[in-house]
């Protein structure tokens, strides 16, 4: 990790950091990728926490990872809300990965979360990556998909004791994650270089 250096990120990252995304995701989970789309979409979104949105700078200077936070919220049966915070799209680029630098984005952007008091993380991802940070699966805790359903990749974190003992009720992630317009995202990707996208084992997709 020599040479890499952390932190947060600035309005004149922002194209760097969507490109570095793009490459990331692209081909992994879809054919394509829209996550850099999402994080264009976002800019300027008050849910956006720039507080907790973290670079990492490579030796020569350029941008080779970045995570993304937002607001989000648990609402119980009784339609009480409590205020969460997310993380995502994390992305490292593919050239720097397995160094410690993805860990290093959640440590970091946790450690502030916590200093900043927030209460709890809730994400989406592979358990097998994510249970080295603390993370568990959300329906532990009693915490489910906006429709209901509760699934391993479902997970949270604690930043305060028991925040989520009283917490309990289905996460509403931002909108923005789950309604693209293919459209628009077709026009976005025609800035970035062209890449193949293709349908690949694994894909969830
Ligand atoms: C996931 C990602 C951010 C991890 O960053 P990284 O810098 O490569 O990760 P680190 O070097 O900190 O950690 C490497 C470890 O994570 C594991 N790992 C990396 N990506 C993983 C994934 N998607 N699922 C499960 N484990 C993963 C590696 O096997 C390695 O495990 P080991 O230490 O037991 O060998 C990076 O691989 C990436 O950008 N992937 C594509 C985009 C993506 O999938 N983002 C996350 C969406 S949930």
């Amino acid at each position: 990790m020599d040479g890499y250096t952390f932190r947060l990120e600035r309005p004149d990252d922002y194209a760097a950091v969507e490109a570095v995304t793009r490459e990331a995701f692209w081909n992994v989970y879809k054919p394509g990728c829209d996550e850099h789309y999402i994080l264009h979409t976002m800019r300027g979104d008050p849910a956006v926490i720039e507080e907790l949105n973290y670079v990492c700078e490579a030796p020569n200077g350029e941008i080779c990872g970045h995570i993304f936070y937002t607001r989000t919220k648990v609402v119980s049966e009784d339609q009480i809300v409590y205020p969460v915070i997310s993380f995502g799209p994390i992305s490292v680029h593919p050239a720097c990965q397995r160094l410690g630098i993805g860990s290093n984005l959640i440590r970091i952007s946790l450690d502030k979360a916590k200093e900043m008091q927030f209460s709890g993380v809730l994400i989406t991802g592979n358990p097998q990556y994510y249970h080295r940070f603390g993370f568990r699966q959300a329906a532990d805790y009693g915490i489910v998909a906006d429709d209901g359903s509760s699934f391993s990749e479902l997970m949270a974190v604690e930043l305060m004791e028991h925040t989520f003992a009283s917490v309990h009720g289905r996460i509403w992630f931002c909108q923005q994650f789950s309604q693209i317009d293919p459209d628009a995202l077709s026009r976005f990707d025609e800035q970035f270089p062209p890449k193949a996208r293709m349908k690949l084992q694994g894909q969830l997709s």
